[in-house]
């Protein structure tokens, strides 16, 4: 059972007042809030050995690196990666994906088939029409439903011997619906097809371990899951990594550089040009150490909690309609009818409840339901009952003032 003040306490933004309300932070499926132990990561960091990696013999400089190495050794036990050099550190999420999506461009040949969910982010879809574009190879869709869920009963009818690669969200960012992924990388393999998954929505609920899902590919972003933006991960299976050729070029993911031919560094340094975000990745380590440090049970279960109260309250304001209601994370997508998600948000903000209103990225899923968006409100483990009740009440308000 999580001591909810012991923890809020260590979000020290929890504390501001947002058009002088106490804020009550409900967008942690756009980005999730930061503890102190976090912050300090970040300010030793610039404090004291704020350096560039990889690169030199001074003292600053090799502390740097083996900070960012420890923060990967961090980032391969979480997820329980074979090797820590299948752990590329990349900008986010989306880069991830990109990184994948390009090196397949190269690969793939006209008529081959690839398989996206109705549930993505456009983050895991765009790219993929892109190598689409480059190869000819065709894009089919697994289908969603009412609730929210993955067609999995249509699954088979699409897979061929054709089909290549399988891309899905572990969690939907829209409605929260927790995929069956397991049985969409078993099923996918049986057909030779590899798979990657979205996890940026995961992450911050539940601790997926790569090796156990048998994964090819698993992605995810720190700032979802208490650590800074613009750093993120890409898992994937020793061989693929070194099947896939390199997404930039630049300095450190060489071997030898001349002007008739260069050859690339081995992994990870491979699709890690450039100067990475050192400072991002380190702090990456300490948000997987604070997560773990509250506990993926105590997580689950305080958010479980959440979910279900909230659900509940809402569902007796008349005129709302909760999307997805299928197994899911804490992620609440709802309108009510007559009213424009975003004029709900605008009055939600001004009485200090931030939450997220519009088609988060997955145009398709707003399109099934014949929506122009919702308001989201999603929670973490550091949001309270009290607060449910503030956004159920602020609800109300909005929707008197709106009728
Ligand atoms: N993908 C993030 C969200 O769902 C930004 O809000």
């Amino acid at each position: 059972m999580l001591n909810i003040d012991k923890i809020r306490a260590d979000f020290p933004i929890l504390n501001r007042k947002v058009h002088g309300k106490p804020l009550v932070y409900l967008d942690n499926g756009a980005t999730s809030q930061t503890p102190q132990s976090v912050i300090n990561t970040i300010v030793d960091y610039y404090s004291n050995y704020n350096a560039n990696i990889h690169r030199g013999v001074h003292t600053l400089s090799q502390e740097a690196t083996d900070k960012y190495e420890e923060a990967r050794i961090k980032i391969q036990q979480h997820f329980n990666a074979k090797h820590a050099y299948e752990i590329i550190l990349t900008s986010g999420t989306t880069e991830s994906i990109n990184i994948v999506a390009s090196g397949f461009a190269s690969i793939l040949k006209e008529g081959d088939e690839v398989i996206v969910s109705a549930l993505e982010h456009h983050s895991n879809i765009v790219p993929w029409q892109m190598m689409c574009e480059k190869t000819g190879a065709v894009l089919k869709v697994l289908p969603m439903d009412e609730e929210g869920a993955l067609r999995m009963d249509l699954f088979d009818e699409l897979l061929t011997n054709k089909t290549k690669l399988v891309f899905c969200n572990h969690v939907s960012n829209a409605l929260g619906t927790i995929n069956p992924i397991e049985e969409i990388i078993h099923r996918a393999h049986k057909f030779g097809a590899y798979v990657l998954i979205d996890g940026a929505q995961a992450c911050p609920h539940l601790k997926p371990n790569v090796q156990e899902l048998d994964v090819d590919f698993y992605v995810t972003s720190a700032h979802k899951m208490c650590g800074p933006t613009g750093v993120g991960m890409l898992y994937g299976k020793q061989e693929l990594l070194e099947m896939l050729p390199p997404y930039q070029g630049g300095g450190e993911m060489i071997a030898t550089v001349t002007f008739e031919k260069t050859t690339y560094a081995g992994l990870p340094h491979k699709f890690e040009a450039g100067t990475p975000n050192i400072c991002g990745g380190i702090a990456f380590g300490a948000a997987i150490d604070y997560m773990n440090s509250v506990g993926f049970d105590n997580i689950q279960t305080q958010e479980n909690e959440l979910l279900m109260y909230a659900t509940n309250e809402l569902l007796k304001v008349d005129g709302l309609k909760i999307y997805g209601t299928a197994y899911k994370t804490s992620v609440i997508s709802f309108n009510i009818d007559g009213i424009h998600p975003y004029d709900i948000g605008a009055i939600l903000d001004k009485l200090g409840i931030a939450v997220r209103t519009g088609h988060h990225c997955a145009q398709p899923i707003m399109d099934y339901f014949k929506i122009p968006g919702t308001v989201r409100a999603s929670f973490s483990f550091y949001n309270t009952k009290e607060e449910v009740d503030l956004l159920v009440s602020a609800v109300k308000k909005a929707k008197a003032m709106l009728s």
